[in-house]
């Protein structure tokens, strides 16, 4: 697939990449995953592996380092394993050698540059650990119990429809 190709492919999907392409690179890709990334290390993609139900917002996937050709004539490269159960937000960066474990949140922003054990939300630059994924879900859906919700999706509510929603704070849509 060419450069125009996967644009297309993203364009017609949210900017969603094809985990086919992906997978014939060498990433190893669970089952239901999502993969909006701004940036992934391609040429690196074998060292690149993911769970399974696992969403990566438009977050950088890195496996690369070649700050060392600046002292030498080598690029350092690592492994970058992200497990099962992850959400990824808008604008982190995973660097490379790092594990994230099941059951994990990365913040919008957050620099991961050591490992994230399972049942965490982690957030910040560095990354550090802000509460369990337990603490997070429990705190989340009694929110959501209390707050107003839609089973719209955000391209099919108007305009008015968006705003009551949000009307006394927080919102939830399909
Ligand atoms: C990490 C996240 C899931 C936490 O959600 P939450 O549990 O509702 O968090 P809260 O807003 O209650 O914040 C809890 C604490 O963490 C801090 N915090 C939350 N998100 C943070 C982030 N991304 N970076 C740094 N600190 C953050 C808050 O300031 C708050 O700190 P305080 O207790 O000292 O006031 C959420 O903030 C986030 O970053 N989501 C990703 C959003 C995103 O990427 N959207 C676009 C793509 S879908």
């Amino acid at each position: 697939m060419d450069t125009l190709k996967i644009k297309l492919y993203r364009s017609r999907h949210g900017g969603r990449w094809d985990n086919e392409y992906l997978r014939k690179k060498g990433m190893k890709i669970g089952k239901n995953v999502q993969i909006y990334a701004d940036k992934i290390d391609l040429p690196y993609a074998p060292l690149i592996e993911i769970g399974d139900d696992v969403i990566v917002s438009t977050a950088s996937l890195m496996a690369h380092d070649a700050s060392t050709k600046l002292i030498s004539d080598y690029v350092k490269i690592a492994k970058l394993k992200i497990g099962s159960r992850v959400f990824i937000g808008h604008s982190a960066e995973i660097m490379p050698g790092v594990t994230i474990g099941d059951d994990v949140i990365i913040g919008a922003g957050a620099v991961v540059t050591r490992d994230i054990p399972s049942n965490s939300v982690a957030v910040g630059a560095p990354a550090k650990v802000i509460s369990t994924f337990e603490e997070w879900k429990e705190k989340n859906l009694n929110q959501m119990d209390a707050s107003p919700k839609s089973e719209k999706r955000y391209n099919e509510l108007s305009q008015e429809e968006l705003l009551a929603l949000v009307e006394k704070g927080i919102g939830f849509i399909r």
